[in-house]
């Protein structure tokens, strides 16, 4: 048997590297490895060996085996190769140009966050920015959130492991890490290190413990807003608004301020538009994001004075607006870099 096992393994290394078409190949195989093949003849014989010879057999079976099995995938593989070529025909020159391929273009959700920035910058505005991952202090407490608010809870918010060490994230006391999960953490991050009046916006990426769907992502972008000053009112955040969405969306564009409850802001409100330029959506109220009057708890916790300054704030979904403008009805589309997709914004 050993020596029939060496005799196969000698056919194939000899055979294989000799057979250049497919069907020769499998006819080739069948021999060895098929039903009736040389190789399987011996396996069947496995059952007449006495029982102590068993282990040994059966090792020498299965080494010769594996070799075999390796001059196929050898085999194959130039074949393939061969058959590949044949296809493409001989002329291929790899250092051509791909013939398809236009130049790249920006994200659609990067054109959106440009043209937003674009907005808020003419009208003195800067871009401001924090951490993705933070603590709970900046994304809850300083923000006047309750310690059971539901927005706390493991079920919405993504937590770090207990032990985790995020050295370039400063922490105010024991707080766990978390994603954040709004960007209004940068609120507080901003205060903090700089003195009133400021006029800030903050794009960037947040972190929901959503369920992925037609308009849910556990992962997607929002602009924060924050004004400070002497006697900011409401007058103030709805003039802005107005402004904005009027650049957005073009003239005869409307805001409407709906009564809401934020813990950061009071009063707050939802944020809605209408306009008549939208197609289908046209005349309708849309919600855009959520605004208001910044809390006095808020200044109180970055040390602000709250009889002195006053300020609004407000945050909106940057996916929302793209999909708004362009008529994108699922946001999944914007993270699949499907080429389709992506080139109608080039
Ligand atoms: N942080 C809120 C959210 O993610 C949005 C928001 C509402 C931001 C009201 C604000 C605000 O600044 O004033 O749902």
């Amino acid at each position: 048997m050993k020596e029939e096992l060496a005799a196969i393994v000698l056919e194939v290394e000899s055979t294989a590297p000799g057979i250049a078409r497919r069907a020769d190949f499998e006819a080739f195989k069948a021999t060895i490895s098929g039903p009736n093949g040389k190789l399987t003849a011996v396996m069947k014989g496995m059952k007449n060996v006495p029982k102590e010879d068993k282990p040994a057999m059966g090792q020498l079976i299965n080494q010769a085996k594996q070799q075999v099995e390796a001059y196929y995938a050898e085999t194959l593989e130039r074949i393939e190769a061969t058959e590949l070529a044949a296809k493409l025909g001989p002329a291929i020159d790899p250092t051509l140009p791909s013939p398809d391929i236009g130049p790249g273009s920006l994200h659609p959700l990067t054109q959106t966050r440009r043209r937003m920035e674009e907005a808020f910058r003419k009208v003195g505005f800067t871009v401001a920015e924090g951490p993705e991952v933070e603590t709970e202090w900046f994304c809850f407490d300083a923000l006047n959130t309750p310690e059971d608010h539901p927005a706390r809870d493991a079920q919405d918010t993504l937590f770090m492991p207990a032990d985790a060490a995020i050295e370039n994230v400063s922490k105010r006391g024991d707080e766990r890490y978390i994603l954040r999960s709004h960007t209004s953490t940068v609120q507080i991050r901003t205060m903090l290190k700089e003195k009133p009046p400021l006029r800030i916006i903050s794009p960037g990426r947040v972190f929901r413990r959503d369920t992925t769907d037609a308009t849910h992502s556990a992962n997607f972008h929002q602009m924060e807003g924050l004004y400070v000053d002497k006697n900011v009112t409401i007058v103030d955040l709805k003039a802005i608004l107005d402004y904005f969405v009027a650049e957005i969306f073009g003239k005869g564009s409307e805001v409407r301020l709906r009564p809401s409850f934020f813990p950061f802001t009071e009063p707050s409100f939802e944020l809605d538009m209408k306009t008549p330029n939208l197609g289908k959506l046209s005349n309708q109220w849309i919600e855009l994001g959520g605004c208001g009057m910044v809390d006095p708890n808020v200044f109180k916790s970055v040390g602000y004075d709250p009889q002195e300054w006053s300020g609004y704030a407000f945050g909106m979904g940057i996916e929302r607006i793209a999909m708004i403008v362009h008529g994108i009805d699922d946001i999944r589309y914007f993270y699949q870099n499907d080429l389709r997709f992506l080139q109608q914004f080039a």
